[in-house]
């Protein structure tokens, strides 16, 4: 396919000025030729899931069509090169992301699986009566309930670090919440109600003078922030697979190896154990033992294929396509009376959230749509978030690196005319 073969080619996704060439980007993800209601589609919903590169599509086409077999288990020749795609595409997701060794990092199926592994396994063997797990007051559902779950099944208790009123973090209360109770810190690295960038290096070093571990939720990150595990020094990182560019269905959790290896095992079932007799069963070595049953292969490998893509690209040339945009955006609707931006923190990635006076945020989403635009509205799945701000939901675009300032445009016109149908 003629677009994967220029994909081998970085050079040709930078204009002479040395930005993101994103006409030639778009060329690469083939919904976004499409129209809807009649205009071309504004794709702005991508910190709920992005778009895939052709690059992806084809290598989950390819190795349905040429590899398919199941991994770990055959000495035939499909099911061994399925094995080593499977395990090369580890392979990549070590390397994206700066973790020491593949066997830290776990497939999943999604972020959310990735948090409640950890909730689930380190929770039951670390986490008794009395102990105390802190979170932020940004959190997704997803790094909120599994801690509950905890908390009911163990009598421990759920700490909240409050944010202000531009949604950032509150350090200094953090830093008052964690004390000798405190077992695990949870904590979001790019909030996607928010899009407040937190501090998490400072997080982390904090937690670590007291001993406690700390999970980073990437979900939204990893498609937006060059990330080096080892530097942030995380004890446990959740990444989604469908946000960053590639399928739905996988994810992965790193964690380290010191960590991972004295946790219980998740899930029971095959390919996570060594040895199984009624009388005893011995678990398999790492990663394995976090992998029952059979893994999502093609999703796998559909993520490899996806960070190979953004690899080639680069991240920090996205991330200043995606800033420039953002700032476009925030300018552009700040000139709008009518709307308020929910989430104004210093440090802010890919996303704005805003509420315009007297309009439900479904009717603002209704209306883009009718022009092509596609924008999330709702809680986001962060409920408390939505508290704290005291709207019961809002509009929300969120910005990938296919998108471009004309769209932006398309965007603040579309919400003036919500504002003129409402009026
Ligand atoms: C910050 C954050 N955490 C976790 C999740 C859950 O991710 P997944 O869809 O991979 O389960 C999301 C999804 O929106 C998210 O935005």
């Amino acid at each position: 396919m003629s677009t994967i073969v220029s994909m081998q080619n970085t050079s040709d996704r930078r204009t002479d000025a040395g930005k993101l060439d994103v006409d030639r980007i778009r060329q690469d993800f083939p919904i976004l030729r499409q129209q809807v209601n009649g205009k071309p589609l504004v794709y702005l919903d991508n910190a709920a899931t992005t778009q895939k590169p052709a690059a992806v599509i084809e290598a989950i086409r390819r190795y349905y069509e040429s590899t398919n077999a199941n991994v770990h288990r055959g000495v035939h020749r499909l099911s061994v090169e399925a094995t080593d795609a499977y395990e090369r595409a580890r392979a990549t997701v070590q390397r994206f992301i700066g973790a020491a060794r593949a066997e830290e990092i776990i497939f999943v199926r999604s972020a959310t699986e990735a948090v409640n592994l950890v909730a689930h396994s380190f929770g039951r063997s670390r986490i008794t009566a009395g102990d105390e797990i802190i979170i932020s007051a940004m959190e997704h559902h997803s790094n909120i309930v599994p801690w509950q779950i905890l908390c009911e099944q163990t009598g421990a208790q759920l700490r909240v670090v409050p944010i202000n009123d531009d949604g950032e973090f509150l350090f200094d209360e953090y830093k008052k919440l964690l004390g000798p109770r405190t077992k695990m810190v949870a904590v979001v690295h790019l909030s996607n109600a928010l899009g407040t960038i937190n501090p998490v290096r400072r997080i982390i070093e904090t937690a670590h003078r007291h001993n406690v571990p700390v999970l980073i939720d990437g979900a939204q990150a990893a498609s937006h922030l060059k990330l080096d595990v080892r530097q942030l020094d995380c004890d446990f990182y959740a990444l989604s697979g469908h946000k960053l560019y590639g399928p739905t269905g996988i994810g992965a959790l790193y964690g380290k190896y010191d960590l991972l290896d004295r946790m219980g095992p998740y899930q029971g079932g095959g390919d996570m154990i060594r040895s199984v007799s009624f009388e005893k069963t011995t678990y398999n070595d790492l990663p394995f033992k976090f992998e029952a049953g059979t893994p999502n292969i093609a999703g796998a490998i559909g993520l490899g294929a996806a960070i190979e893509y953004v690899e080639r690209i680069g991240l920090d040339l996205i991330a200043e396509h995606e800033a420039d945009l953002l700032n476009h955006a925030t300018q552009s609707v700040l000139q709008i009376p009518e709307v308020r931006l929910i989430g104004r923190a210093r440090q802010r990635a890919s996303v704005l959230s805003f509420v315009i006076e007297g309009i439900h945020p479904h009717d603002v989403g209704t209306i883009l749509d009718q022009e092509g635009i596609a924008v999330r509205t709702g809680h986001h799945c962060a409920q408390p978030v939505m508290q704290r701000f005291g709207v019961p939901a809002t509009a929300r675009a969120s910005v990938g690196m296919y998108n471009t300032k004309a769209e932006i445009d398309a965007l603040a016109a579309g919400i003036r005319k919500v504002i003129e149908v409402f009026a």
